[in-house]
């Protein structure tokens, strides 16, 4: 059952990628992401190569044949010092800070060097925390792009507003200029110098924020579609933070 719903959403994926409508051949280039330290659970990182074993490349490939699929395969990154120092003096109460700007930082590089050479790219991982590397990368060859984030989970949270202090829960932050600031110690404007501004975010599918989370939506005007607020069957958080969401999302 799980690999047939696994080979149904790679299937739904291949519709995403489509070469140019004049007949041209359009390249694509995959990089897999092999990180786990957003979060606790092990696991995730295998879910490139699970992908890669369900087919993924057939997929894509029968869903336009003009497509020029290269696979960049997994990603490597070491830990600098630079980066250890800044988790020692600044975000030691978050988990894994160096590991994450480092494979983030390589990824960054590892974007813009698939944009160099194919037209579109695919990152494929299994924690969110890569979406801040996937989504600088690409604002770095296109600072106009649009960022559509589909998840439940806003991922919004800064170093000081987390509760759990995983950081699959705060890519989006390390990505707005608005937020910028609150990460003063990453050397971001070195590092992704071109930022996402509000406006050119919006999230689909919210349904379970915190409470600060929903402060900065609010705070900056960010437009996102909620899930059905109205349920409550477990989903109590989202119902505190109902009012506010609903407000936002009439006016999108
Ligand atoms: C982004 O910029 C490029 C080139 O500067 C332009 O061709 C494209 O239409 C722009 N896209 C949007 C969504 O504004
Ligand atoms: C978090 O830290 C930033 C500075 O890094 C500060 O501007 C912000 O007010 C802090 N937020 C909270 C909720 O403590």
């Amino acid at each position: 059952m799980w690999w047939r719903r696994q080979l149904a959403s790679v299937k739904s994926l291949g519709r995403c990628f489509s070469a140019a409508a004049s007949g041209e051949q359009t390249r694509l280039g995959i990089i897999g992401v092999p990180f786990a330290k957003g979060q606790g659970k092990q696991g995730v990182e295998l879910a490139p190569d699970l992908l890669r074993d369900s087919n993924l490349r057939q997929v894509l490939q029968n869903s336009d044949e003009r497509l020029l699929i290269t696979d960049y395969g997994n990603l490597h990154y070491a830990v600098a010092e630079t980066l250890l120092q800044q988790q020692r003096q600044h975000y030691y109460h978050i988990r894994n800070y160096a590991d994450f700007m480092a494979c983030n930082l390589a990824l960054i590089e590892q974007v813009q060097v698939m944009l160099q050479q194919n037209a579109q790219f695919l990152t494929i991982g299994g924690d969110h925390a890569i979406g801040f590397g996937s989504v600088a990368g690409h604002l770095q060859h296109t600072p106009n792009l649009s960022l559509v984030w589909i998840d439940a989970h806003a991922d919004i949270n800064l170093h000081n507003t987390s509760q759990s202090g995983n950081i699959h829960g705060m890519p989006v932050s390390f990505l707005l200029r608005e937020l910028r600031n609150t990460w003063q110690h990453a050397a971001l404007d070195k590092v992704a110098p071109n930022c996402l501004s509000k406006d050119q975010l919006v999230y689909i599918g919210l349904r379970d924020i915190d409470p600060y989370e929903a402060f900065i939506l609010n705070k900056f005007g960010i437009r996102y579609y909620a899930m059905d607020v109205s349920r409550t069957d477990g989903y109590t958080r989202i119902q505190s933070f109902g009012p506010a969401l609903r407000g936002r999302c009439k006016t999108f």
